[in-house]
């Protein structure tokens, strides 16, 4: 890892002991706490992405999801949930008490208890055994790397995994991973990759466009959008966090100034993909989108076109 990321890491909270728990219930319970959002906000990009992806390629796309934890990127991609209602889910009272391999059990169940609305599959990787175990364990990922890239060489059963990822996502991973993770991935990769990355501001990225650039993929950022990862632990990390944007001549009024540290999106894909299709023309936000709480008409997929439900 750079010298830079260790040095920005050393003024962020330190979240270590809740990413190796055997199950989830510690890591929704701290993150909940400070309103940690990211997966929630990239899901409408990242489903609009993979659907690019489908029709370009004909093909229904793997996800390889770096920094998977827990496989919440895949929970709410498949699943009509998000990160805060999973939250209240290991919040009640009830959960409290459970072995981990008692929460493993009703969440496999849980999950196989809804529709799956997924328009990819997903595998994962993560330097937590415990969380990959868990997320292939409960049918999240099809398959999972327990490994720190940084550290280590990919093996070759795991290159294997890797080589037959299309699309590579990361949500509050970049910073614990460097273009040294991405550098083993896309050596591993069988085909051009698209790479999507929501990374906090604080993180320069120029490092990883350098090598996907060297890797024929063209590195676009979505200048227009910013998505909110959580709200900052403490005085310290809120002040070290502005003043490393500062540093970095960035603006931070309006934004992390209001107590929410902001990723950005940035997109490589092979030249000829971007041609055909810019990522703006590809991605839409819409700002709001999951804050209503009253009913909601909605189109509902069905033989022939569509019918209209009332969603609660
Ligand atoms: C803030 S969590 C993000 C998890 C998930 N993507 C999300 O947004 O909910 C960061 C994750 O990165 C993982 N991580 C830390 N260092 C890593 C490394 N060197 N290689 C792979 N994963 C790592 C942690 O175990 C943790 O699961």
């Amino acid at each position: 890892m750079s010298k830079n990321f260790v040095a920005i890491n050393s003024t962020k909270a330190n979240f270590d002991d809740i990413y190796v728990k055997e199950d989830p219930r510690a890591y929704f319970s701290v993150l909940g706490a400070l309103d940690y959002m990211i997966p929630d906000v990239a899901a409408p990009v990242v489903r609009q992405v993979i659907a690019a992806y489908a029709r370009r390629y004909g093909r229904r796309p793997r996800v390889l999801d770096v920094g998977c934890s827990y496989g919440i990127n895949a929970a709410v991609h498949r699943f009509p949930m998000t990160f805060a209602t999973l939250r209240r889910r290991y919040a009640r009272h009830e959960m409290a008490t459970l072995e981990p391999d008692e929460v493993a059990h009703l969440d496999r169940h849980y999950y196989a208890s809804w529709p799956d609305k997924g328009i990819a599959s997903f595998i994962g990787l993560d330097a937590s055994a415990q969380a990959i175990r868990y997320a292939k364990d409960v049918g999240l990922i099809e398959d999972g790397i327990a490994a720190d890239l940084e550290r280590e060489e990919l093996t070759s059963d795991a290159a294997d995994v890797v080589g037959n990822a299309d699309i590579v996502l990361s949500t509050g991973a970049v910073g614990y991973v460097s273009e040294k993770t991405f550098a083993s991935i896309v050596d591993a990769a069988s085909r051009p990759l698209w790479v999507v990355s929501f990374v906090l501001r604080m993180f320069p990225y120029d490092g990883f466009e350098a090598l996907f650039d060297k890797a024929g993929l063209v590195t676009e950022h979505l200048g227009s959008a910013l998505f909110t990862q959580r709200r900052f632990v403490d005085l310290a990390e809120f002040e070290h966090c502005l003043a490393g944007l500062s540093r970095r001549g960035l603006d931070s009024r309006g934004l992390e100034s209001r107590g929410l540290l902001q990723a950005g999106l940035f997109v490589s894909r092979p030249a000829d993909d971007v041609r055909h299709a810019r990522l703006e023309d590809i991605v839409t936000i819409s700002v709001g989108r999951n804050r209503p709480t009253g009913p909601r008409y909605v189109h509902v997929p069905a033989l022939e076109g569509h019918s209209v439900a009332l969603e609660p």
